[in-house]
């Protein structure tokens, strides 16, 4: 399928919607334009995607195609304070629906872009079905220095093989995390007159005259490359849809809406119309008891809701307790002792969502992020162990003698661990060098040691999140921790948490608490 982008070029849609691609311009060059076009181009094809609108500026489109549009305006079709985003990135993807985010009027568009993210992150883990992610301003939400959102980091290291694609749009590429940014792939860059962005984007030219037509290129002339097209600059194409509308409401009336927009809007919202409450279900589960009483917490959500962060004219609109999936697994392994081995056992807590290693001997707590390791076998976990305490890159050579596998297999692991985002490689002289792209390393096993925690079955009123880690995940992962290392037994456990929906003038905010230690977060 092709996207029809200028009178002259037309890209392979697979390219964009999987590939990692950048837009860049400086402000007025016509990014926001391109990225429209592209949009309407999408559309057209019915191709699934979202967009981070950070202006406002995108549900023009609606004049032409059924997007939907999820923002604070009271024309959009969903209210995204009030949206269900699991339900949203569920639908969006499986349905192949095109999603307007916008968040120009929220406080916190870091926090809802970053929680859409990891649901569309999640639920492409399953189903691996086709969908771009599209992050207009990226110096914002991934910026070179500062907090980066790590849910759309996460998209561009890993999303391509989830059929997850990513494409970011920015005025200052210098100022853009650098690993994101060279990751792109493919490159759409327009007009640029500071010499500090002109240098960042050095690396994707190959001619430095080239580079020096960026600062004379007019309002939508791109320089189109990488996977899309031999490099060549284009004119983008006239949109079909009005740029920059500013009467939203006359806009979203003449919408068209598709069959299906008022079925998921329903879908999506009847969650929030008819309260979680609802939902609630009596479960007999094996839990880690709460200790801190629902009154109890209710009560620190009023008092904190009265004396700072929301005004006063707050309400909590749902109260409830969630329970949190964990595995609670026992694991042998052989134990170096004075005198010879020993087998011994530890107990060990893991995540059911993300992986990671947790301590719940006080409250709640990561003690160890493993998420980037859950999915892969242990051999390439090895691999990846091999290299990353490896004080220099090392060769596939280098690596079978070390770790006693053949070759082949060796390869293959590197290729699934490039792919992943954990190791790259520099070619030095007639071989290929490897390391390790991330700092965190693979534990040592006595440290995932944890005290045994009381469990209690109960039932009990509360909403389940299901288990999205397999438990084959965690055993690849312990094998990889040594030659003896086995989970001899495992149970799925819950943690118990408060949930608050409070509503103010046009927002809502979820607030956690711990059931067991009593904090908030
Ligand atoms: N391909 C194009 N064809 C015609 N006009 C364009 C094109 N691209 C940009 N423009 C003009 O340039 C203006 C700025 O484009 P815009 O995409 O909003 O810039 P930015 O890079 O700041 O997002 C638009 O309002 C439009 O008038
Ligand atoms: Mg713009």
């Amino acid at each position: 399928m092709d996207l029809k982008i200028s009178s002259t070029l037309s890209i392979n849609a697979d390219k964009v919607v999987t590939g990692r691609t950048c837009v860049i311009g400086q402000s007025g060059s016509g990014k926001s334009y391109t990225v429209s076009v592209l949009c309407e181009e999408l559309a057209k094809n019915n191709i699934g995607f979202c967009i981070i609108d950070t202006e406002g500026e995108y549900f023009s489109l609606k004049e032409k195609y059924p997007l939907l549009w999820v923002g604070s305006d009271a024309n959009s079709d969903l209210s995204i304070e009030n949206t269900d985003l699991i339900k949203l990135a569920t639908t969006a993807v499986e349905k192949g629906v095109a999603v307007i985010f916008d968040v120009s009027e929220v406080s916190d568009p870091k926090e809802y872009v970053g929680e859409f993210c990891s649901a569309l992150y999640k639920i492409e883990s399953k189903l691996k079905k086709p969908f771009l992610v599209i992050v207009e301003e990226a110096d914002k939400f991934v910026p070179q220095t500062g907090k980066v959102v790590k849910e759309v980091e996460e998209i561009s290291r890993r999303g391509r093989k989830r059929g997850l694609g990513l494409m970011i749009a920015t005025q200052r590429p210098a100022l853009v995390n650098k690993n994101i940014l060279s990751q792109c792939n493919n490159q759409i860059i327009g007009r640029l007159t500071i010499q500090n962005d002109i240098d960042s984007v050095k690396i994707f030219f190959s001619k430095k005259k080239d580079l020096k037509a960026l600062p004379e290129l007019s309002p939508g002339e791109f320089f189109v490359q990488g996977d899309l097209s031999s490099s060549q600059v284009v004119k983008v194409r006239m949109r079909y849809t009005k740029h920059k509308a500013v009467t939203p409401k006359l806009v979203a009336k003449s919408a068209i809406k598709i069959e299906d927009l008022s079925v998921i809007q329903k879908e999506i919202t009847t969650n929030i119309e008819h309260g979680v409450e609802a939902e609630l279900e009596e479960l007999k589960e094996m839990i880690i008891p709460p200790l801190i009483t629902k009154e109890v917490a209710y009560d620190k959500i009023e008092r904190r809701k009265k004396y700072y962060i929301f005004g006063p004219e707050v309400k909590i609109s749902d109260f409830y307790l969630q329970l949190h999936p964990v595995y609670y697994c026992t694991v042998r392994y052989l134990k170096k002792k004075w005198i010879g081995t020993e087998f011994e056992d530890i107990h060990t807590y893991f995540d059911g969502l993300s992986g990671d290693v947790l301590g719940l001997k006080s409250g709640f707590k990561i003690k160890r992020e493993l998420k980037e390791f859950m999915g892969l076998n242990s051999g390439s976990l090895r691999i990846f162990d091999k290299l990353s305490n490896s004080k220099r890159s090392l060769t596939v050579d280098e690596l079978a003698k070390n770790t006693n596998y053949t070759e082949s297999t060796v390869r293959e692991s590197l290729k699934t661990l490039y792919d992943e985002g954990l190791v790259s490689s520099s070619r030095f002289g007639r071989h290929l060098y490897y390391y390790a792209m991330t700092k965190s390393k693979l534990p040592d096993i006595e440290k995932l040691a944890h005290p045994v925690i009381d469990l209690e079955e109960r039932r009990i009123a509360a909403n389940k999140t299901d288990f999205s880690i397999d438990l084959k995940d965690i055993r690849e992962f312990l094998k990889a921790l040594g030659d003896k290392v086995e989970l001899t037994e495992y149970k799925k456990v819950y943690y118990p948490f408060y949930i608050a929906k409070v509503t103010g003038y046009k927002k809502l905010k979820k607030i956690k608490i711990d059931a067991v230690s009593g904090k908030v977060i």
